[in-house]
């Protein structure tokens, strides 16, 4: 089963996509380390809580929960969590292990970095979407009131353990969801991964395990090229925001309860595909292949009542502006696409306009 290397200079680490690489855990933990946390939610445990336990192979460990839910990606939550490790026992010889989705990839990495100002990390994902993304690349976060991931610290995994028969027990509505992050991928960089699953949406929906684990194998390999090549997101790590900055602006908008992370970056897709055709970058069919790919692996929720204008309003709070611009990732075929700045706002609104219909 593949490996993908991440070098940065900070760490130099692997992805490993696996299928039981959780029973073999306690090989990825340093030697000399001391006390473990495993940052978790209870629905995670009730499912794979048994898995992580015999990964660990008698080796001891804590367990810090959190209660789950995007509103609840939060400063609150990392200091709670940081103050029951001190209560614990937690010193700098700590190790955090993340285990769960998305959000628990993102907010256990958190932790991590400013626990006694940084302690290692090890990312085991549950989801789809954390297995192809959040637990790929050392950003790390948290929310605020006015917009997602608004604080956070670069800080890269000792190793990312992709186990893809933790799929199994996934909920349908979350396997949709990391499904367009995989859409994404196939977009962004791999015209072989976005035909895989504009035509064999049968073999995606039904999770073939032949099928799953080449859509994940595939997507962690580019997401692990192109954060080699660009950690801090000055140039190229860019790309991965396709769909992002319009997705992050509904997210926030609707009070981080309405969509699923993968569902508001579907919706952003979308009007990422209209405004890379209303900018003059992407022909009319390629836009309809993408909007066409992305639908197949709804149902979104509801998007009545949400305003053009209050997610234009959104959109220059979200990080990724910088001194007020927003650049926005362009498609301009498949696999490839273009960061560009200062495009006009009539384009953005019509394209909101669009994707919100
Ligand atoms: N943790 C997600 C990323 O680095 O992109």
């Amino acid at each position: 089963m593949p490996a993908f290397a991440v070098s940065t200079p900070a760490q130099t680490y692997e992805a490993i996509v696996e299928r039981g690489v959780l029973r073999r855990l306690r090989e990825f933990i340093p030697p000399r380390a001391g006390k473990v946390f495993a940052v978790t939610t209870e629905d995670v445990w009730q499912w794979h809580g048994d898995l992580f336990t015999e990964g660990m192979a008698g080796r001891e460990f804590e367990l810090l929960w959190f209660p789950g839910g995007e509103e609840r990606k939060r400063m609150s939550s990392v200091e709670a969590m940081a103050e029951r490790m001190v209560e614990l026992g937690g010193d700098r010889s700590s190790v955090v292990i993340a285990f769960g989705g998305g959000i628990v990839n993102d907010l256990g990495g958190f932790l991590a970095a400013i626990f006694m100002r940084g302690v290692p990390v090890i990312q085991a994902p549950t989801t789809l979407l954390a297995q192809v993304d959040a637990a790929v690349g050392g950003k790390t976060g948290a929310n605020l009131t006015s917009g997602k991931n608004l604080v956070g610290a670069f800080h890269q995994p000792l190793a990312v353990l992709t186990d893809p028969g933790v799929l199994a027990t996934l909920p349908e509505r979350e396997y949709r969801a990391g499904v367009q992050e995989v859409i994404k991928c196939g977009i962004i960089r791999s015209p072989g991964l976005f035909e895989l699953m504009h035509t064999c949406s049968k073999h995606v929906l039904t999770r073939d395990p032949e099928v799953v684990e080449r859509m994940i194998a595939e997507s962690v390999r580019i997401k692990c090229a192109v954060v080699s090549a660009d950690e801090r997101e000055s140039g190229l790590r860019r790309i991965l925001n396709f769909g992002h900055t319009i997705g992050h602006a509904l997210e926030a908008e609707t009070g981080y309860t309405h969509f699923l992370h993968g569902e508001a970056v579907g919706i952003g897709m979308i009007a990422a595909a209209h405004l890379s055709h209303l900018a003059g970058s992407l022909g009319s069919a390629a836009r309809d292949e993408i909007i066409e790919a992305v639908e197949r692996y709804g149902p979104f929720p509801d998007l009545t009542g949400i305003q053009v204008e209050s997610v234009m309003g959104r959109l220059d709070k979200d990080k990724k502006a910088v001194q007020g611009t927003v650049h926005f990732v362009l498609v301009t075929r498949i696999g490839e696409t273009e960061v560009v700045a200062g495009i006009e706002a009539a384009a953005v609104r019509e394209a909101i306009r669009l994707a919100l219909r």
